[in-house]
């Protein structure tokens, strides 16, 4: 007897999903490269605005959609960007060890809902290390307002972190629960 082949939910919301992670990590990269490129010494709210969109921005995906759209990472600034299960602390593991995985999908239960959980991988670029590279060269405002931060001495080419998106299986509930919460 053959078995059927394992299908995937919900693939529309998968395929979106990445395309989104793509999105947003242009975003923060080209945020990242605008700041690079200044002449002037960066203003504060310059420097603000790198990565605080990104996670604004996720919020607003999980929003809009019924997902639970996150950044995660080991050695994290924001500590509400922590490893939120055992699959999270695996996959950054994974992608720890296979430096050309750019992402793979997982199957998940989150909250007691079942679903599908995509991983995306973070590295860092040049444009990173003005506040993710050496400890005492972090901008002040960085200093001031992380004092549990740990996302420091990083180089090129390093694993930052990586996204992560939950679909839940009953994506459909999930977003009327958004929505009128
Ligand atoms: C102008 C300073 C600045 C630059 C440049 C910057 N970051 Fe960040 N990064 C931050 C701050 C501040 C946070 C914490 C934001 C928050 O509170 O959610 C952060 C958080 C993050 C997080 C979320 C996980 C965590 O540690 O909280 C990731 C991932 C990340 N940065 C990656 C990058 C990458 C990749 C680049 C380069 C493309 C970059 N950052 C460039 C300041 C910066």
């Amino acid at each position: 007897m053959a078995l059927a082949a394992p299908n995937i939910p919900n693939p529309s919301e998968l395929s979106r999903a990445v395309q989104e992670i793509e999105n947003l990590d242009a975003m923060r990269s080209g945020l990242a490269a605008s700041l690079e490129g200044r002449i002037e010494e960066p203003t504060m709210q310059t420097m603000k605005e790198v990565c605080r969109p990104v996670g604004m921005r996720a919020m607003q995906l999980s929003h809009e959609n019924g997902w639970q759209v996150k950044q995660i990472a080991k050695k994290y600034r924001n500590p509400a960007h922590a490893p939120d299960n055992l699959h999270a602390q695996i996959a950054l593991a994974k992608f720890e060890r296979e430096p050309d995985l750019v992402g793979f999908w997982d199957r998940e239960t989150i909250d007691g809902q079942l679903g599908t959980r995509y991983y995306r991988r973070i590295d860092v670029e040049a444009s990173c290390l003005a506040c993710h590279g050496l400890k005492e060269s972090r901008p002040q405002f960085v200093k001031d307002n992380y004092p549990q931060d740990l996302a420091y001495n990083f180089d090129v080419g390093d694993l930052r972190g990586m996204y992560s998106v939950f679909i839940p299986d009953d994506v459909k509930q999930a977003l009327q629960d958004a929505t009128n919460p």
